[in-house]
């Protein structure tokens, strides 16, 4: 099994910088009241730890681990809850993080899920957008980077749990199976 070629897509740099404007952006969007982030696991977890700490407020943290199933075969992908949320939504402004909005099949179902919670409003922040690839329709407030529909890894994003430490975005080249 030969490792798999990495180009670097988008620097730490320029994540980092776009990382701020959000975080700036933000802030601006939620002058007060109880604002709560929700990182989706475990893609999520690098942006949200710069997104939280580039706030010009506070905000509380939470995880929530999510599972898909049959996505690719079909477009109705099943989509499950492995971890809950330990604090309650009600009367909260929520911010939901994600690593990559793709097919949108995720986010779709999320929503649905949350609303139910009662929160005061919920967006959806998400690093990198490959609108190309969606499925269902998902509207996301804030989005880092939109992307040409390649895999990428690098900043929490994985391949096969793999890469997810590295401080950048790369694009796969070749198939590790290769
Ligand atoms: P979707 O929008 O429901 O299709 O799923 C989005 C999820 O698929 C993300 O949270 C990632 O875990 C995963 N994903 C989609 N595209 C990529 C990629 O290019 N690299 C790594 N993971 C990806
Ligand atoms: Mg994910």
């Amino acid at each position: 099994m030969t490792d798999p070629k990495l180009r670097v897509l988008i620097t730490a740099e320029q994540i980092q910088t776009r990382i701020r404007e959000l975080g700036e952006q933000i802030s601006r969007d939620f002058p007060d009241g109880k604002l709560h982030f929700i990182c989706i696991l475990k893609g999520a977890i690098f942006f949200m730890t710069d997104l939280a700490r580039a706030m010009k407020r506070d905000v509380s943290l939470d995880f929530m681990g999510i599972s898909t199933y049959g996505r690719g075969k079909t477009s109705s992908g099943e989509v499950k809850v492995t971890k809950d949320l330990d604090i309650s939504l009600e009367g909260t402004d929520v911010v939901i993080i994600e690593d990559i909005v793709d097919s949108g099949v995720t986010l779709n179902y999320l929503l649905h899920v949350l609303e139910q919670r009662r929160p005061r409003s919920i967006r959806i922040a998400a690093l990198l957008d490959k609108p190309e690839r969606r499925l269902r329709p998902v509207h996301v407030n804030y989005v880092g980077f939109a992307i040409p529909d390649q895999f990428v890894v690098g900043y929490g994003l994985d391949y096969a749990e793999r890469y997810r430490n590295l401080d950048e975005i790369c694009i796969v080249e070749e198939s590790a199976s290769a």
